[in-house]
């Protein structure tokens, strides 16, 4: 059997859109950031990897690669609020900019907690580069700055998403059917 055959992918992005796209946000953080001090990305485990990787490649400025690690309490849905820290940063963002890097924002709870949280560490300044946004399912308003496609509420895997740990690996994105 095929990878991916059990279930019903329907391609949302394909590679050469995605790939077009991060290189467009790396040109606009490149030009946002050239010249304003230290850098450090945040990617958040683990779904924004993928991104996080690809993204950086595309950044003509000097920059910190730092990840932070979370998960919901109990392995619940994050869209209970609740957030764990599993690995904190190995850098102190204190009068730095930080630009958190996210696969999805859907509830926006998770990107709250993290905001909050950095912000007690008093950073010059934080910002939010999501690779996907779903408006649809906020219940927490967050400020992106940065976003590589707003979707409507759909099941999407691939590039970082997964299902159940499966098509993280996937070039493209698909809705999962
Ligand atoms: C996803 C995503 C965000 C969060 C967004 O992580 O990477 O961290 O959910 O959801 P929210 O806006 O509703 O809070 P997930 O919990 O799937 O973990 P993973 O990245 O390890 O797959």
């Amino acid at each position: 059997m095929k990878y991916g055959e059990e279930h019903h992918l329907k391609v949302l992005f394909t590679r050469e859109q995605i790939q077009a796209r991060v290189a467009q946000l790396g040109e606009a953080i490149t030009g946002d950031y050239r010249g304003a001090g230290e850098l450090i990305l945040v990617a958040v485990l683990r779904g924004s990897v993928y991104f996080a990787v690809d993204l950086s490649r595309r950044l003509e400025i000097p920059f910190v690669l730092d990840f932070m690690g979370i998960s919901s309490y109990g392995g619940v849905s994050a869209s209970h609020g609740i957030v764990r820290i599993t690995k904190d940063l190995d850098s102190n963002i204190a009068h730095k900019n930080v630009l958190l890097l996210e696969d999805i924002v859907d509830t926006g709870l998770t990107l709250n907690y993290l905001r909050r949280n950095l912000q007690t560490r008093n950073p010059a300044s934080l910002r939010i580069c999501t690779f996907l946004d779903m408006p649809a399912r906020r219940i927490v308003n967050i400020p992106v700055d940065y976003c590589g496609f707003t979707l409507p509420d759909l099941y999407v895997v691939g590039y970082g998403l997964d299902h159940h740990e499966r098509y993280r690996n996937l070039e493209v994105v698909a809705a999962l059917k």
